[in-house]
């Protein structure tokens, strides 16, 4: 069978990079449409924000399409930043700033306060209207000060649970194998051959 084209709704770089090793002979990713209008993330939940991205790209390319979308839930706060994990310092806001932004808010908060979980929801969407639909969850904890170099976003705090006490951001492709990321974007490679 042919490995399935994707046209990809995310711009950003990162993710892209980390999805495309993900789905490694599981799928192409072609990169989406120049002059394609920013899609307003406005759902409820992951899921509402997934479909989102994935509908208006599969519609304006007239192609199967995947889109993602990620928040990190901490206990202390509440489950914040959860959908607003990318603009939590402000709208503008770097991934620095929304770093500094959770360690402040947890400033005094003990070790075992600062459990914490990233979700993903990953989405495949068919022009015909069909859809797979993935999941991928990762449970760790926040820590008191931001370590490493890799990654992107709040990987310099965010410890897995089960790794060896890393950070994401000091872990390289380990990352993958234990990540939200990873984890969801696995599942949806499975589905896509199974489909
Ligand atoms: P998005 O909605 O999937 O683009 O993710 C929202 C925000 O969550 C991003 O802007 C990043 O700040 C953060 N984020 C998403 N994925 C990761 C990750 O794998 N590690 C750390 N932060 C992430």
């Amino acid at each position: 069978m042919p490995i399935p084209k994707l046209v990809i709704a995310s711009a950003n770089p990162d993710k892209v990079a980390e999805i495309a090793i993900v789905l490694e002979g599981l799928a192409v990713l072609i990169p989406r449409p120049e002059g394609m209008p920013d899609v307003i993330e406005d759902g409820d939940d992951l899921e509402d924000n997934a479909r989102l991205k994935a509908v208006a790209v599969c519609e304006f390319a007239g192609k199967p399409s995947v889109a993602d979308d990620t928040g990190l839930e901490i206990d202390a706060l509440n489950g914040a930043p959860g959908v607003y994990s990318a603009r939590f310092a402000g709208v503008d806001a770097t991934y620095q700033q929304n770093v500094e932004k959770v360690l402040t808010d947890l400033d005094g908060v003990q070790m075992g306060q600062r459990t914490a979980r990233f979700k993903t929801v990953a989405i495949v969407r068919y022009p015909d209207g069909r859809e797979l639909i993935a999941n991928g969850t990762v449970e760790g904890h926040i820590a008191q000060n931001p370590s490493g170099e890799e990654g992107f976003g709040y990987d310099p705090i965010f410890v897995p649970v089960e790794g060896d006490g890393s950070t994401f951001a000091q872990m390289g492709e380990e990352k993958h194998r234990l990540s939200h990321r990873g984890r969801a974007f696995r599942q949806l490679g499975y589905m896509l051959a199974e489909n």
